[in-house]
């Protein structure tokens, strides 16, 4: 992890030379997910092949843009596209982004994914609040010599993902008639959808959805202090006696689908924000 802060520097640069601002709050759109960027009164639109030490996107449905500009009154940083283990990527690069959005000055990480539901229920198109995850990726992004400049050593998880806001992202669904869980993710490396039989053994586990991503930034997140709200969208139903073939076209549908709900709740949190609360 030492050869980590020499990465982090040029990234932030190059991108404090196109948007001066500091963001508060970093944001990164999973499957299906990108047209929240739309939200964002952008200021700057990077693309990551200019953003050194960035990997580069190749899944469908995931643009590759660093969006920057204010949301709902927060200067914010927009993830259009997001990396992930299955695309080869190393757990360090793949969360390097977040390294970079910290040196930038955010101080909460909102993430969104997709997932497959196996909590019984679950409906496609619901969405849950992430209230714990499992780390069935059998990898983690701290793995290495630590950078005690970039986070402890032994990082706390018993509260990875924060009650504040988790209260109230589950109020603003109530709020707009819209159904969230709070629920535990599983995290696996993909990139085949799961078997009947691991779809079981993941419910047995404790697990409510399971998804492709998500954890190995959240790990770095908390490594280096921040506070997170992971928020996911449910694409596929995932009963293993009754279980239908997943495509991943459905994914991106169903996901996009849910992005009416998705992005009243990420608007909500970021209103709150730019009035005080969660300080
Ligand atoms: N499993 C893992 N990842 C997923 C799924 C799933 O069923 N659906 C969307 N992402």
């Amino acid at each position: 992890m030492l050869e980590l802060a020499a990465k982090i520097g040029p990234a932030a640069e190059a991108i404090q030379s196109k948007w001066s601002q500091q963001p508060h709050v970093g944001i990164i759109l999973g499957s299906g997910l990108g047209n929240y960027a739309s939200q964002v009164t952008e200021e700057a639109s990077i693309d990551y092949g200019e953003i050194p030490n960035f990997p580069k996107s190749t899944v469908m449905g995931h643009k590759g843009r660093l969006v920057c500009g204010q949301c709902a009154g927060v200067p914010v940083v927009v993830m259009a596209g997001r990396f992930h283990r299955y695309e080869g990527y190393a757990y360090q690069d793949l969360t390097l982004p977040v390294r970079v959005m910290k040196q930038l000055g955010i101080d909460t990480l909102i993430v969104s994914n997709a997932s497959g539901g196996v909590n019984p229920k679950y409906e496609s198109g619901d969405i849950m609040v992430l209230d714990d995850h499992i780390n069935l990726m059998f990898g983690s992004p701290l793995i290495g010599i630590n950078d005690d400049n970039l986070g402890p050593r032994f990082p706390d998880l018993c509260r990875p993902y924060d009650k504040q806001l988790n209260d109230r992202a589950l109020e603003i669904a109530r709020q707009n008639n819209f159904v969230a869980h709070l629920g535990v993710y599983a995290a696996l490396t993909g990139p085949t959808y799961e078997t009947r039989s691991e779809y079981r053994m993941l419910r047995t586990l404790g697990a409510d959805v399971a998804g492709m991503s998500t954890v190995p930034e959240v790990l770095v997140a908390i490594h280096a202090g921040l506070r997170v709200l992971a928020l996911s969208v449910v694409t596929n139903v995932c009963k293993p006696d009754t279980l239908d073939k997943t495509e991943g076209q459905e994914v991106v549908d169903a996901a996009a689908g849910a992005e009416p709900k998705m992005t009243t709740i990420v608007n909500g949190i970021l209103s709150d924000i730019a009035g005080g609360q969660f300080a």
